[in-house]
């Protein structure tokens, strides 16, 4: 049986137009889950902004940074192939849901949002 292992780290953004600070934060440093089941990526994020998007990115091993999921501050959660979102709003929080992973899957995975 196959240990997949995930890296998760965060995108924080400065915005020096209007002075206003962006972050996002993961709290779990490494996953690792057995190929074929689902993992969660957790990621909570800080706005003062009331429209925001909220995107999640995989490095692969050779440093490709691959686009994975965007969420719409105004939309129900994204779903994309096997990647789908949990994402809560009154918690300011956006879970990156992967199912039956895939060797490809290690990775170190980033969050980021985007204001305005
Ligand atoms: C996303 O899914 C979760 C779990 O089903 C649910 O609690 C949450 O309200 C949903 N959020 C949106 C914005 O659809």
């Amino acid at each position: 049986m196959l240990v997949l292992s995930l890296l998760g780290a965060a995108f924080s953004s400065i915005c020096l137009a209007t002075s206003m600070a962006q972050k996002v934060m993961q709290t779990q440093a490494s996953i690792s889950v057995m190929e074929t089941k689902t993992v969660t990526m957790d990621c909570v994020y800080e706005t003062r902004e009331s429209s925001y998007y909220l995107f999640w990115y995989k490095q692969t091993a050779s440093g490709e940074m691959v686009f994975l999921i965007r969420q719409d501050y105004y939309k129900e959660n994204a779903t994309e192939g096997r990647y789908s979102l949990n994402f809560q709003k009154s918690e300011s929080s956006i879970g990156l849901i992967i199912r039956a992973t895939q060797i490809e899957d290690s990775a170190v995975y980033f969050c980021a949002m985007s204001e305005g």
